[in-house]
């Protein structure tokens, strides 16, 4: 059965070859796609292979790339692979990518979520030409089912000059119901609250909108989502995670949080994985998350009823996750909303909810400062993500990491990081498999003390205690945060020096 069953949608279905002739050299295009689910299929191949093409003759054929956040191999990677993508933003995780933005080919703009879709409402960004968007159907009135993430999509079908859509039927039909769409969003001065006072609730519809006069093709697809594996949860996430809920549940005791806990968000990664799966095994129940992407440890905690409802933007789940939910689709539906990007990071909501924020990070400095985006200061690896849009204005925030990399070459605590992406003024929480440093209320030096005792590496204890004695006695008069800034930067270099990078 088709999928389009709007008459004048109908017409307009090609192959992903001519749909892929509406973007020029030099567009900016905005496509689907949030952590590797929702992305087009067929489109971003086609649009590399005339890309081979061009630069076969020698003429320069690259795009400007705009997304809901990290998609898969079959956007990011094909377009990278054909060095035809010139800027990219708001969020990368794609190693071929990746290489090409640290080699100072690709411009990146690493964006809060929040802001990629106001940002281009102001005008930041410039013009829109295309929009590639992956539907589940196209209703006879005209309007979308979208299909496994939302992200910015509403705001590329909203701003784009030319729209090309691709439905996709490998994407389930039942997908209907489980969007919420909020369209009453205004620029300032004229922006009034936006009225969700609960995760759940409802405020705008279950369709995306598009103008039929700027829908320039229609391609059909069956191709699945890029399925993310998980490996199990390892000893150091498992310790985490058992930090993390002993944390929980202390503070459920002071009464500084209510036993079904607040808005769970919970970052992507195995890190993050561990954490719900150690949920899972605790007494919690009831809970809720009002986060960005439900990982296949969600649908554990939704299937148990540890977890009564979750809000994000996507699905991140991995194939067997993917069977499990579409297997017992109905049983998730009033259970899972998804929302446009700019609803499910945004600060108004984060800190109305009281969100309880848990991502990982790079590294974190003894003072408080985290750096969650680059390796010794210079190379990207992913970027901020939603991490900035739930951390600054939770209720609670949780940074997590080993408490070292490189098999034990590189401490994850260091004087300085290398690059702030959390400063010490928004850093709530910091754990390690060794340990939790509550740096609430404290001054710096404190934090230091704290942050030392029970997060670092045995192994770099000492090292860590000594400079900060180092650096009070030798700026008497410069004690807030003692740094000795040669040291703190060369903290960094001597990874370099010996090759760890
Ligand atoms: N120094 C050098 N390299 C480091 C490092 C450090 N202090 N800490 C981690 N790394 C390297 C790891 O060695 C690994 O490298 P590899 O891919 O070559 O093996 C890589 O960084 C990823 O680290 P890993 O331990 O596998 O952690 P992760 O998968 O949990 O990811 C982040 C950690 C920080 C990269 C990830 O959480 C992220 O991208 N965060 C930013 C966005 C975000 O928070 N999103 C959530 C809101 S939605």
């Amino acid at each position: 059965m088709t999928r389009i069953t709007c008459p004048t949608l109908r017409t307009m279905v090609v192959a992903a070859e001519e749909a892929a002739t509406f973007v020029h050299p030099g567009d900016n295009v905005g496509m689907s796609g949030f952590t590797g689910a929702g992305y087009p299929k067929a489109v971003p191949a086609a649009l590399a292979a005339r890309m081979a093409v061009a630069h076969g003759r020698g003429e320069d054929f690259r795009i400007g790339l705009w997304t809901g956040a990290s998609t898969a191999p079959e956007v990011d990677g094909v377009l990278a692979t054909a060095h035809g993508i010139s800027t990219r933003l708001p969020y990368n995780s794609d190693p071929t990518l990746r290489a090409l933005i640290n080699s100072g080919e690709v411009d990146y703009v690493d964006a809060h979520l929040s802001h990629s879709a106001q940002n281009m409402w102001f005008g930041f960004y410039g013009n829109l030409d295309v929009a590639v968007v992956e539907v589940t159907a196209i209703l006879p009135d005209g309007l979308l089912i979208p299909s496994s993430s939302v992200g910015n999509n509403k705001t590329w079908l909203d701003q784009a000059d030319r729209v090309i859509l691709e439905v996709n039927s490998w994407q389930p039909r039942e997908l209907e119901g489980f969007h919420d769409v909020y369209y009453e969003t205004a620029l300032p001065p004229n922006r009034r609250p936006i009225p969700l006072n609960g995760p759940m609730d409802r405020i705008g519809e279950p369709y995306l909108r598009v103008d039929p006069a700027k829908v320039v093709a229609v391609v059909e697809t069956d191709a699945p989502d890029r399925n993310s594996p998980f490996t199990p949860p390892g000893v150091e996430s498992r310790a985490i995670a058992g930090h993390l809920i002993e944390f929980l549940r202390h503070e459920v005791a002071t009464g500084r949080i209510p036993p079904s806990l607040l808005p769970l968000q919970s970052g992507v990664g195995n890190v993050a994985n561990a954490v719900m799966a150690g949920l899972g095994a605790s007494e919690f129940t009831d809970l809720t998350a009002y986060t960005e992407v439900i990982q296949d440890a969600m649908l554990d905690l939704l299937d148990t009823g540890t977890l009564r409802a979750a809000s994000a933007t996507s699905f991140g789940l991995s194939t067997a996750g993917v069977h499990r939910f579409m297997s017992n689709i109905d049983s998730y539906k009033g259970r899972i909303l998804l929302r446009s990007e700019e609803i499910s990071n945004h600060p108004e909501l984060v800190r109305r909810l009281g969100v309880i924020a848990m991502n990982g990070m790079i590294e974190a400095d003894i003072y408080g400062n985290v750096n969650s985006t680059h390796v010794m200061g210079s190379a990207i690896m992913n970027g901020i993500g939603g991490s900035g849009d739930f951390a600054r204005n939770a209720f609670l925030n949780f940074f997590l990491s080993p408490s070292t990399a490189k098999n034990g070459a590189i401490s994850s605590i260091v004087p300085m990081v290398s690059h702030v992406d959390h400063t010490e003024h928004d850093v709530h929480i910091i754990i390690t498999e060794q340990g939790l440093a509550d740096l609430r209320g404290l001054s710096p030096t404190d934090r230091a003390e704290r942050v030392i005792a029970h997060c670092a590496h045995p192994s770099y204890r000492d090292e860590l205690t000594d400079y900060v004695a180092r650096a009070k006695a030798n700026r008497p008069h410069a004690r807030h945060t003692p740094h000795l800034l040669d040291e703190a930067l060369g903290w960094h270099q001597r990874y370099l020096d010996t090759g760890h990078m």
